[in-house]
């Protein structure tokens, strides 16, 4: 095992218009004062349209977080109604992008074709993407769970290079555990997270699978993400609904100092 930087990302879905992002962008740092959350990096990804107003916040009160979007398309620019592209993003100093998520895989169709294209994207824009995978409950239940998220994997990064490890995020979002308040136990989720990590070796390489973070997703709170992230390999977590409380997340991101 090699060290890892730790990444916490906050996935605010449709939640916020700019002006409620500016409030809880201000709470959290309000409520991250003073703790010890500069040896990780800590991602917000809000909607679209707070982007800007979250990154003015970002820079002017010189707040170390870091900006992500949701999702992307493929092409830099074109007839793609409703669409925003990677070098739009970039010039909004956004850093990573969620690609996969499994919301944007079943409510719109997102096939591991779309997917590797709007990594592929991510990666050509200089962007980083955060790759989502993970099996449904019934594709758990009956013992196929490594095998789809597998295929996720190859699929989705098929003819992808990664050089640099940094480059790279896979987020493991097992499908019944999101928003359901039902968490992977660290058990399970550690099995899942180890076997990403594998999956990668054979794709990228041993070397560069060693240093790729691997966060995990699903129900993260205050309360579970300390025995998460004991778990060799879950080096950060993917968090909705409580990346929509200051104070939650607040003490998520500062869960090595705090007793959650
Ligand atoms: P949740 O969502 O933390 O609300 O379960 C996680 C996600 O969708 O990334």
């Amino acid at each position: 095992m090699s060290e890892r930087l730790p990444i916490i990302t906050g996935n605010w879905k449709m939640h916020r218009d700019h002006l409620e992002a500016i409030q809880l962008v201000q709470k959290l740092a309000y409520h991250l004062e003073g703790a010890d959350y500069v040896g990780q990096e800590v991602v917000l990804c809000p909607p679209f349209i707070a982007l800007r107003s979250v990154q003015t916040l970002l820079q002017s009160d010189r707040l170390p977080m870091k900006l992500g979007a949701q999702t992307c398309h493929d092409q830099d620019e074109g007839a793609f109604t409703g669409e925003i592209s990677v070098p739009m993003l970039e010039r909004l100093d956004v850093s990573y992008v969620l690609a996969g998520h499994s919301e944007r895989r079943e409510l719109f169709g997102e096939t591991d074709e779309v997917v590797n294209a709007k990594v592929k994207a991510i990666r050509k824009g200089g962007l980083r993407p955060i790759l989502c995978v993970g099996e449904s409950l019934e594709e758990r239940e009956s013992g196929r769970a490594v095998d789809v998220v597998t295929e996720q994997l190859r699929g989705s990064l098929a003819g992808v290079s990664v050089t640099d490890p940094q480059d790279l995020v896979v987020a493991y979002e097992p499908v019944w555990a999101i928003g359901t308040g039902r968490t992977a136990t660290p058990d399970d989720a550690q099995e899942m997270c180890a076997a990403v990590r594998a999956e990668l070796g054979s794709i990228l390489g041993e070397p560069t699978a060693d240093h790729v973070r691997v966060q995990y997703g699903g129900s993260v709170k205050p309360g579970n993400i300390r025995t998460l992230m004991a778990e060799p390999d879950i080096d950060g977590a993917l968090v909705g609904g409580a990346s929509l409380s200051s104070e939650d997340f607040a003490l998520i991101v500062a869960h090595r100092r705090t007793n959650a």
